[in-house]
């Protein structure tokens, strides 16, 4: 090719959410009958939309409308019902015109960084969702900066460290929090949202926040949206039914942009995301027509409260039988659908192995070669349980460890997981 036609940040993009697959569908051709723990979708691990929501769906198939392209921004009623719901919460008030529809979170995300000047950045956690990471390193093409979660303070973002890094990078314009986070299951407590704004403030920044996972809290704990804390912050947050309903394959999310009236700078960003939009088109014209009429249903926050014991359970469960194994650091979700575990320094090294097959072991010989720890860990976890994890160190992150998901719909098939687990760690770890 006379031109080098590769993107500068094509190297950012990775989503070893998925990218472990390649491994794990080799070795699930040798025999061995994997136990997907990689991904977030509650539909492939069996959960069940309700019937009334199935319902709901299927009585707006009859109206052809549904087939159709929507306005740039979504449907006006289901924009105007959503920012009636924002603004019931007594924070930062908005209008339909506030809420820009996407194809998911994850296109969200992509056109958010993407037309961000490529200059500045945006502060995220570490670990990170890699969808948020990539992206900005891939805008930035740059090493993705970030914050630490602290493991030993119940996976709470460390202040000082976002305080330092904004102070001392000026190139810093938003930092991204995920409430609650995803790998962590972290939910962050108005204290510390209110220590974030406060960092906002002071450099006179933009706070974007994740909150796909807001009906998903746990453990005595409450989700607390940006939207209730900002005052007059420009923010942006990240909303979708992805997870809420469950309803993934809808590709259906979308932004709502508070105070866009305070900074001119922020309110031409926003319409630079209509602009971007507009050139699509539209967002997925089904899903929206929905929301209205699924989210006010006398049946929704009952459902949310069965979920919400459903996934307690789990992270209960897990929590208590790996929380024993000597060398790890093990905090218990509170919120969305992952637990992430780590390991203390110098309990993982480059030598550990599990029995596995002669199949299994000329799969791994390539990947395992400058395989970070936690890799390996994963790596030979899932060549002799058949359980695919994904390697903390892949989410951005110095940390050792490893993230699960807590959405097993078959109680034995998880209590025999955790159990597996623990023994195959303390086999490892030993070996
Ligand atoms: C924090 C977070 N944001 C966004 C997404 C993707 O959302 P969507 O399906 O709306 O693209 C996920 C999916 O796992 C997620 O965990």
């Amino acid at each position: 090719m006379r031109n080098n036609i590769v993107h500068f940040g094509a190297d950012k993009l990775k989503y070893e959410i998925r990218g472990i697959l390649k491994i794990a569908y080799q070795l699930e051709k040798t025999g061995i009958k994997m136990i997907w723990e990689n991904i977030g979708d509650p539909i492939a691990k069996g959960h069940k939309l309700p019937d009334w929501i199935k319902e709901i769906i299927m009585n707006e198939l009859e109206d052809d409308l549904s087939f159709g392209y929507c306005p740039t921004k979504g449907l006006d009623q289901t924009r105007e019902f959503l920012a009636k719901k924002n603004n019931e919460l007594g924070g930062a008030q908005i209008t339909a015109e506030d809420i820009i529809f996407f194809n998911g979170i994850g296109d969200a995300i992509s056109t958010f960084y993407h037309y961000l000047r490529k200059s500045t950045r945006v502060l995220g956690p570490s670990p990170a969702y890699s969808t948020h990471s990539s992206a900005e390193a891939a805008h930035a093409r740059a090493k993705h900066l970030t914050y630490d979660l602290d493991p030993n303070n119940d996976w709470m973002p460390d202040i000082d460290d976002i305080y330092n890094k904004v102070k001392y990078n000026p190139l810093i314009s938003g930092i991204l929090l995920i409430n609650p986070d995803n790998p962590t299951g972290a939910v962050y407590p108005r204290e510390i949202l209110e220590k974030i704004v406060d960092i906002a403030r002071e450099f006179d920044i933009f706070l974007v926040t994740d909150e796909i996972y807001m009906q998903t809290t746990y453990n005595g704990t409450k989700h607390i949206a940006l939207a209730e804390v900002i005052g007059d912050l420009p923010a942006v947050s990240m909303k979708g039914i992805s997870k809420e309903f469950p309803w993934p394959g809808a590709r259906c999310g979308w932004i709502e942009a508070y105070n866009t009236e305070k900074d001119n700078v922020f309110a031409r960003f926003i319409q630079t995301l209509e602009d971007a939009k507009m050139l699509e088109v539209c967002s997925t014209t089904l899903p929206q027509k929905v929301i209205p009429e699924i989210m006010s249903h006398t049946n929704y926050e009952s459902y949310h409260v069965e979920r919400c014991k459903f996934f307690e359970k789990r992270a209960n469960e897990v929590a208590d039988v790996l929380g024993d194994i000597d060398g790890m650091v093990v905090n218990r979700a509170n919120g969305a659908f992952y637990f992430s575990p780590i390991f203390k320094n110098g309990v993982l090294n480059n030598k550990q192995k599990l029995p596995i097959s002669a199949e299994a072991q000329k799969i791994l010989e390539r990947p395992l070669k400058g395989a970070n720890p936690d890799k390996r860990l994963v790596f030979y976890l899932m060549a002799n349980t058949g359980i695919c994890l994904v390697p903390l160190s892949e989410f951005n992150s110095n940390l050792q460890g490893f993230r699960m998901t807590l959405l097993e719909a078959d109680d034995q098939v998880f209590t025999k997981t955790c159990k597996t687990l623990k023994k195959a760690i303390e086999q490892y770890i030993n070996s």
